[in-house]
């Protein structure tokens, strides 16, 4: 079948935006993960004519016609392209790093994947993508779907009304050019990987189904599991929801109200809370209707008092690393095993806590995190230097923002949303961080919200002064103290201050060292400077007023356009306490060190 033939067989498009269908690991689902067909299609000669029309835009485009206006008075067909003779790619998976010619393509490429489905009368069908990296437009059997924008949440879209018995044809444009209006924005330190970047999966619903809910604990109420269920297509033709906890013998029936949605609150004094030392999750059952779904959910509080961060009622000290997504390959990493390799490695340093950066992470690192026992600080790619002023730039991060704390509102594990990384301060910013942090608050009030801030320094006093950080629960800051900038020789003569009366934890500091590089702890790019640095850092660190927390930077070492020392960083990010190809660098143990003393008693 030929490509472009199929986006001019287009009726107006169900591009109305779907909520999002959550827990999808444990739903009825069918993958289309595999091989897929691509097109390269560096001009976008799918999507324009010669003249820059966008065909699925065009005006005057007839619903029954098979070709645009434009093709059927001038009777041309794009018969260069043909998606079953073009090569095929892994998905998920970005093509950066699948495919050498490809590496450092930034632009679009279309995909195809062909699938029968039989689809039963009484049963409706969505097509959910884990994320597209960077702009997604998505076509079924010819009639647009609808588009997403920003590369790492989910998006899911219904297609029982298009899907066929034998022959479907999904196709997805891919974009991953970078934007100023976009999120993030043309500068970033880590690598844009493109394309379906994780699953693809056709989930299939009864008619009137289960489509989210949230199960936690209360706000500041450690004996009530409150929350809501809400169900798509409310028809009445069940109208109470149970939800069943058998380990505390909980079997809540409960009424739902006219708009599909119960609310509840459930009184329990026998919960065993969830903690990294001892991570219960608890079996749980959501069901409506002939519709049950399961997941493992664990409970605890979180909260700042006295400018301690406390957990489960007792201040907790995060023992972090900060981690990009990428795999052992130098690619975007989405599987369980991906997780395991960065989590383990995590759990090996003591940690008991991780700054998923600079992006919502897949959630098989979430659900693995609740699992081990990580406490974890989710974030979105408002990154440096997005576009403040500009309101289709602020939808698109809060709807990104509202994407992941749909997606991961039940995971215990995730403490913390953070709104930013380094942002400029400016009028316009602060008010697009406050908006966004009310945001947060608004569909989340239970969990901590911060913002990776930078600092200001006159001599060796160094001090957060950020308005934004007002409405912040705790103030974090990145420092590179004996890398860009400051003598690491003076780390202990530096004083901190804080105007804030918050938890501060450190969300970034490091240097960078090539592994298995030697020599003086003075000489740059040494494992000796790094551990030197290491070494120093903490020493300062441990001394910051209400200090509650550090999330060193960075774990692994990671490809990142803008560092190309040769023979040193070759592409790559070099501050990881592992290298890229899984070796420990002995700034490594300086860290595992100084949190295994932390776990020591006073
Ligand atoms: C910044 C930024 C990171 C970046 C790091 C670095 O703090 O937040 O994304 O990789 O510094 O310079 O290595």
């Amino acid at each position: 079948m030929k490509l472009f033939n199929y986006i001019f067989l287009i009726f107006p498009f169900l591009g109305f935006s779907q909520e999002l269908i959550t827990n999808v690991p444990n739903r009825v689902t069918t993958s289309l993960n595999g091989e897929w067909n691509y097109i390269v299609d560096q001009y976008e000669t799918g999507y324009y004519s010669f003249h820059r029309d966008a065909y699925d835009q065009q005006k005057g485009f007839q619903k029954s016609a098979f070709y645009s206006n434009y093709h059927a008075q001038n009777k041309q067909e794009l018969v260069e392209y043909d998606f079953d003779k073009s090569p095929t790619m892994t998905i998920p998976g970005d093509w950066n790093s699948q495919k050498e010619n490809l590496f450092y393509y930034e632009g679009n490429i279309w995909f195809k994947k062909s699938f029968d489905y039989d689809l039963k009368e009484n049963k409706r069908l969505f097509a959910y993508f884990g994320a597209i990296n960077y702009k997604a437009e998505v076509y079924l059997n010819g009639i647009k779907l609808g588009i997403h924008e920003g590369g790492f949440t989910p998006f899911n879209f219904e297609v029982t009304s298009i899907i066929k018995e034998k022959d479907n044809f999904l196709v997805v444009k891919v974009d991953n050019t970078r934007r100023k209006e976009a999120v993030p924005t043309l500068n970033t330190d880590w690598f844009n990987y493109g394309g379906i970047t994780r699953d693809v999966l056709l989930i299939e619903e009864p008619k009137s189904f289960i489509q989210d809910y949230t199960i936690q604990l209360k706000k500041g109420e450690k004996n009530t599991i409150s929350g809501f269920v809400k169900i798509n297509n409310f028809d009445k033709s069940a109208d109470f929801v149970t939800v069943k906890i058998p380990e505390l013998k909980i079997n809540y029936k409960g009424k739902i109200d006219a708009d599909g949605i119960i609310n509840f609150e459930i009184t329990n004094k026998k919960i065993e809370y969830w903690s990294p030392e001892s991570p219960k999750l608890y079996d749980v059952s959501v069901a409506y209707n002939n519709q049950v779904l399961k997941e493992n959910i664990g409970f605890r509080t979180i909260e700042t008092k006295n400018a301690q961060i406390v957990l489960n009622g007792k201040p907790v000290f995060l023992r972090g690393i900060s981690i990009h997504e990428e795999n052992a390959k130098g690619g975007r990493a989405y599987t369980e095993q991906d997780a395991v390799r960065l989590l383990t490695w995590a759990k090996e340093l003591g940690c008991n806590y991780v700054r998923l950066a600079h992006y919502p992470h897949n959630e098989n690192m979430v659900r693995l995190a609740d699992k081990i026992g990580l406490m974890v600080w989710e974030e979105i790619p408002v990154y440096w230097t997005v576009d403040f002023t500009s309101l289709e730039t602020y939808k698109n991060a809060e709807n990104q923002l509202v994407e992941m704390i749909t997606r991961d509102k039940n995971r215990c594990s995730t403490i913390i949303w953070s709104m930013a990384n380094e942002t400029p301060i400016s009028d316009a910013r602060n008010t697009f961080i406050n908006n966004l942090n009310a945001k947060a608050r608004s569909l989340d009030n239970t969990r901590l919200i911060s913002a990776a801030l930078l600092t200001k320094s006159d001599g060796l006093n160094s001090y957060v002064d950020d308005a934004i950080a007002e409405n912040l629960d705790i103030v974090a800051f990145n420092e590179y103290l004996g890398w860009y900038g400051g003598n690491l020789d003076d780390a202990e003569k530096i004083q901190w201050t804080s105007k804030y009366n918050k938890p501060v934890v450190v969300s970034e500091f490091g240097g960078g060292a090539k592994q298995g590089l030697h020599g003086e702890k003075n000489e740059r790019w040494t494992e000796e400077y790094l551990e030197y640095l290491y070494i120093q850092n903490l020493k300062m660190i441990d001394k910051i007023p209400n200090i509650s927390g550090l999330s060193p930077w960075i774990l692994v070492d990671f490809r990142s356009p803008r560092r190309l020392l040769p023979g040193i960083q070759d592409g790559y990010n070099r501050k990881g306490l592992i290298s890229n190809d899984g070796n420990k660098k002995k700034a490594f143990f300086v860290l595992k060190e100084f949190y295994n003393q932390k776990t020591k008693p006073h």
